[in-house]
């Protein structure tokens, strides 16, 4: 059974010691909790209120959107609460890879670590084409290079992602230096939009607040629609209670990547402390002004008017408030850039305790002496990204990314309590409250909300997975450190956890 072969605590532990593996050079330890909320933040806030708002409560929720952002946001903060503890115990690049690693076996960790990969890679991905669309529409540049029309190759998604990936290998201290910033324009202007936005609000806007349930239309039945309607065989419908869920599956998009922060262990100066706050000061800013703007937005205009493509801007402009409009378009390039920056940054922290593990080759791994960061993997990755950025309309598959972060999120949840059985001993500085029964109603609530998303998302899902399986096999389960461990020497059984 050597794909369920567990890494020991103590090598996780040894690993993530600043000189790294073999005397060569480690992560450099940089960050305070501070920076941590910086690059959680700039992670979390992004296309997802900038745009789900508007679909989500046009087509599913109505004013409920409000309450599918709260119910996302109490779903995120279980999983926050998991990742606290894990990430405060044991500290590392690798965060639910490595914790799976530790708990559940290699292949689970595997299938964790090539799941936050599709996450990561694919919302910096998706993020970076959005971004390109905000800065043409602000500047007035040729949709053909900048835009989804007509253009083979979408020149300014190629161009972000590389500039930020050179920030993103150049060093730590630099990328949260720049994601600092841009988080600070965007919370300033999403304050902002609460606080302006809530003298345009009308009250009969916002009723009726949970619009009646009603059939859905043709484009939302098929493969298109959710996978608990299908399992069950309901009619597929929208609105109602069983359409704000729906959104909140959606728009729990907006919540993924604070979990990024997790994998900085290395990288922060006093990670037993610092990690938790960062995760969960993360969640908790971002729950607050999401609920604010989301409540602003339906308040503002009849949900049946929303715009889909900017809601928030629009609304002020509706208002008659222009130049709300353009200070929110600014706020949302902030965003967005900051996405792709901690993306890339987190990306590479995944693919370097990865390719440590030697599941993928162990030379990608090296950390640049001078910069401290693994230069090599973040290169490749990087390229990677600004290919799939550059060439494929990617809007459609946001969804992925929700599905990546929720698998992820459902793993570290369960691992809360088998590492508790398992080491009983280790210092834990955060604890989650009420384990295993917040733990596992976590696990629970972030299945229930994969379920909730389309059948055609987990078929794209399955698929990434199954590439991943092949890699595995083809690779990454003979040449790996413990199977070569296993290897020189037979004798000794694979240590379990200890
Ligand atoms: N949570 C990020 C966003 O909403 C990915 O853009």
């Amino acid at each position: 059974m050597s794909v369920l072969r567990t890494k020991p605590i103590k090598d996780v532990v040894a690993q993530g010691a600043a000189d790294g593996t073999g005397g060569r050079p480690g992560l450099r330890r940089r960050l305070r909790a501070v920076d941590l909320m910086g690059f959680g933040i700039g992670m979390v806030i992004g296309t997802g209120i900038f745009t789900l708002t508007g679909i989500e409560a046009k087509n599913h929720a109505g004013p409920g959107v409000v309450v599918s952002f709260a119910v996302a946001g109490v779903v995120a903060l279980l999983a926050a609460l998991c990742y606290a503890e894990l990430a405060s115990c044991v500290p590392t690049a690798g965060s639910a890879y490595t914790y799976a690693y530790a708990t559940m076996g290699e292949i689970v960790a595997w299938i964790i670590g090539w799941d936050l990969l599709l996450e990561f890679a694919l919302g910096s991905a998706v993020v970076g084409r959005g971004w390109s669309g905000y800065l043409a529409e602000l500047l007035d540049l040729p949709t053909a290079w900048f835009g989804e029309e007509g253009s083979i190759v979408n020149l300014g998604a190629v161009a972000i992602v590389l500039i930020l990936g050179l920030v993103a290998i150049v060093g730590i201290r630099e990328s949260a230096r720049v994601a600092n910033l841009l988080v600070l324009v965007k919370v300033a202007i999403c304050v902002f939009v609460v606080v302006a936005g809530l003298f345009f609000v009308r009250a009969a806007n916002l009723s009726p607040f949970i619009p009646s349930a009603e059939p859905a239309s043709s484009g939302e039945d098929g493969i298109r629609q959710p996978v608990t309607q299908a399992i069950f065989g309901l009619e597929p419908s929208v609105f109602g209670f069983a359409g704000v869920l729906t959104a909140a599956a959606v728009v729990f998009f907006a919540y993924t990547g604070f979990e990024a922060v997790a994998n900085l262990g290395e990288e922060t100066k006093k990670p037993r402390r610092d990690l938790p706050l960062g995760l969960l000061g993360t969640l908790a800013i971002s729950t607050v002004l999401y609920i604010g703007v989301s409540l602003v937005v339906v308040g503002m205009v009849p949900y049946t008017e929303i715009d889909e493509g900017a809601p928030i801007a629009s609304a002020f402009e509706a208002a008659g408030a222009r130049w709300a409009a353009n200070l929110v378009s600014i706020a949302a390039i902030a965003g967005l850039t900051s996405v792709i920056l901690v993306g890339l940054v987190a990306m590479g922290r995944i693919g370097f305790a990865i390719a440590r593990d030697g599941l993928v080759p162990p030379s990608i791994a090296k950390v640049h002496p001078r910069w401290g960061t693994p230069y090599r993997i973040s290169a490749i990755m990087t390229v990677g990204v600004a290919l799939l950025a550059g060439f494929l309309p990617l809007s459609a598959l946001a969804d992925l990314v929700s599905i990546g972060a929720l698998l992820a999120f459902v793993l570290v949840s369960v691992a809360v309590p088998i590492l508790r059985r398992s080491r009983p001993d280790l210092t834990r500085p955060f604890k989650v409250p009420f384990s295993p029964v917040l733990p596992i109603i976590s696990a629970l609530a972030c299945l229930y909300l994969m379920l909730n998303l389309s059948v055609e998302t987990w078929i794209r899902f399955l698929a990434w997975m199954l590439l991943g399986g092949l890699i595995y096999f083809g690779y990454g389960y003979r040449r790996n450190r413990l199977a070569r461990r296993e290897h020189a020497h037979p004798e000794e059984p694979t240590p379990i956890a200890h």
